[in-house]
Formats: structure tokens, sequence, C-alpha cells
């Protein structure tokens, strides 16, 4: 079959691109450890506050000693607006909305996942120590670009759970103000 020489280049040319985009992919993917989310699971939106899972939002321990973090995010705010974790160890986030669609990013880090009302968004990462910037990537309204915090990452060794907070009392009617 004969191919025309500017039919050639031209498969060529778009050949080059295909193979330069899935390079990036599969370069995100190896090297960075960026991956789709995995994880659907559904939450009212309206009761997020109210849920025993979002209640109190921040870093804690489990009982097998894995760390967990709760974030809600919020026109125009990360609740809480900032953490502190511990190097070199899994971390499983657990993220969601209560109103738009934010996008939850840790800067310099593969930890970022979209927040969609309705939905649990979780991812499990680790860290380097050091200072990141926790930014709001998805447009989600006028005060988008305030919805900034921090995660300070320090070693292991140094760091602390924080303290526990007396549990709530079941069925003692906390409404939520
Ligand atoms: Cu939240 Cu942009």
């Amino acid at each position: 079959m004969k191919i025309d020489r500017y039919e050639r280049i031209w498969m060529g040319g778009v050949g080059g691109v295909l193979l330069f985009f899935f390079g990036t992919l599969a370069n995100a993917a190896i090297r960075h450890g960026f991956h789709p989310p995995s994880h659907v699971e559904t939450i009212n939106p309206r009761g997020v506050f109210q849920s025993p899972q979002f209640r109190q939002q921040g870093v804690r321990v489990d009982e097998g000693g894995a760390v967990h973090v709760t974030v809600v995010g919020m026109m125009f705010a990360w609740l809480p607006g900032e953490l502190a974790l511990p190097a070199a160890t899994p971390v499983t986030f657990h993220l969601t909305s209560v109103d738009v669609i934010h996008g939850f990013a840790i800067v310099g880090s593969n930890g970022q996942s979209m927040l969609i009302p309705g939905y649990v968004s979780q991812f499990t990462t680790s860290f380097q120590p050091g200072e990141y910037l926790i930014t709001c990537n998805e447009y989600c309204g006028i005060g988008h670009h305030q919805m900034a915090g921090k995660l300070r990452v320090v070693p292991k060794a140094e760091w602390r759970p924080p303290a526990v907070a007396a549990a709530p009392v079941d069925g003692g009617g906390h409404a939520a103000h």
C-alpha cells in the first residue's frame, strides 16, 4: 500500500504526540505515584458534621496504629486548615465536601483528590519531612483562592499523635451548632 509522503509525516507526528502523552501518564503513575481513586463511599452532604466519621476533623490514630486524617472541604476553607503528620508513614485521608466540588491538593506530593458532595474520597500516601501547602485545585467560587491550608511533616520520632478528645456520648443529643 502506498502512503503519501505528507500523510506519512502526519502519521509520524501524531504517533509521536501519542507516545509523549502516554509517556507523561506512565511517568506520573510510576515515578510520582499518581493513581486514579478506587474508593467509593457515599455520605449525606447535609449530615457531614453529624456523621461519626466526620464529626471530628483532623488527625487520629486507630487501634491498629494506623494514621488517619479527616478533612472537610467547604466554601471556602479546609477543616482543619493545619495538619501535622509523621514522615515516612502511610497516612489515610478521608475527605468530603459539604457544598460544591473542591480539589484537595497537597502541593509537592502525590496527595490529592477531588471532593464531591455526597461522596467520601479516600487515599493513602506518605510524605517526606517538610512544610506543604494545601490548595484547592478545582474552581469552586469567589473564594476559591482562599482555600489554603498547611501540612507540616516531621520525622516520625518527633511526631506525637494529637490528644484524643473525650469521645462524645452516643445518644447524648449532640446537635451540631
Ligand atoms: Cu474549593 Cu476551589
